[in-house]
């Protein structure tokens, strides 16, 4: 066992180091993605809970727990900016983190209720989610917000997270579970359906299907990257252009899951780290699952 690695050290311009982004799993590279494509010249440090995944059914103390721990390691890793990629940990504990780590900026995952409602003719809208998110004070306050004039249906998921984890996406088990959810919806009257779970997005194709040509489905996250870079810009914390970026990997789980994951998304195949908790602590261990040739995302 070794101790964190620090890739920036203190001689680093800020705008060098890197944007942490954390979830219990692989759903976060949907967010990911968004943000190597929105702001490619930024470093990534990419932290996949497995170990702790689902975080859906969990209450909120617990994955307050969970977060922090996430949170010490990403900043002793040198990140410049954490973005929770979860809606789940978001909804649990945003606000906490932010109290926690006042001095940089966190972004969490909200769920695209105002866009939805806006774009709604039929004045319903799906929301899709697992039970913390709906739990949590996030939610009903963006509901409050800006739901006033729509109704909301919500589809609590139980068991898509862990479809998506397992890389199921499509095929008759993952289309059964889909239907079973998207089907209420519908009935509804749902024309809108916001994928507030960031594993969701991985099933894009097979829940468009599903609801058919005349529902819109929103994924936030190339929302969240364009916030990450306005909030980045006006803190002065974008990076330059350079070198290119380097994106680092690292779970709680098995490496091969998630390098398999990013594979399976994003088409690169880079070396992941794996960490252990011991107690409430996260500690790194050797890169186990080497680099592979593949094209760089
Ligand atoms: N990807 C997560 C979310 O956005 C959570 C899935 C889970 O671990 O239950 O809510």
């Amino acid at each position: 066992m070794s101790s964190i690695p620090a890739p920036a050290n203190d001689a680093m311009p800020a705008g060098d180091r890197p944007v942490g982004i954390f979830d219990s799993g692989v759903g976060g590279l949907s967010v990911w993605r968004e943000i190597v494509r929105a702001l490619p010249m930024e470093a990534t440090c990419y932290l996949a809970d497995q170990a702790h995944v689902p975080y859906g059914p969990r209450d909120e103390r617990e994955l307050r727990r969970f977060c922090e721990a996430i949170g010490h390691f990403l900043i002793d890793a040198g990140c410049k900016a954490i973005v929770v990629a979860c809606n789940t940990a978001s909804a649990a504990a945003l606000r906490h983190l932010r109290d926690t780590f006042p001095h940089l900026p966190i972004l969490g995952m909200e769920p695209a209720v105002k866009p939805a409602a806006l774009l709604s003719k039929s004045g319903v809208v799906g929301i899709m989610a697992t039970p913390a998110t709906f739990a949590g004070r996030l939610f009903r306050a963006t509901a409050g917000r800006h739901a006033a004039h729509v109704t909301l249906v919500n589809q609590v998921c139980d068991g898509l997270a862990e479809s998506v984890e397992r890389g199921e996406t499509d095929g008759p088990a993952a289309e059964a579970l889909l239907r079973r959810f998207i089907a209420p919806m519908l009935a509804a009257g749902a024309d809108t359906i916001v994928l507030a779970c960031t594993h969701y997005p991985f099933a894009m194709e097979a829940i468009r299907r599903i609801a058919g040509p005349g529902v819109s489905v929103i994924d936030p996250a190339p929302a969240v990257a364009r916030h990450l870079g306005s909030v980045l810009g006006a803190a002065g914390l974008l990076r330059a252009a350079g070198e290119p970026p380097q994106h680092r990997f690292f779970t709680t789980g098995r490496p091969a899951d998630l390098a398999d994951a990013i594979d399976r998304w994003c088409g690169s195949r880079p070396a992941v780290n794996t960490l252990e908790w011991q107690g409430e602590r996260l500690v790194s261990s050797v890169a186990v699952e080497a680099r592979r040739p593949s094209k760089s995302p």
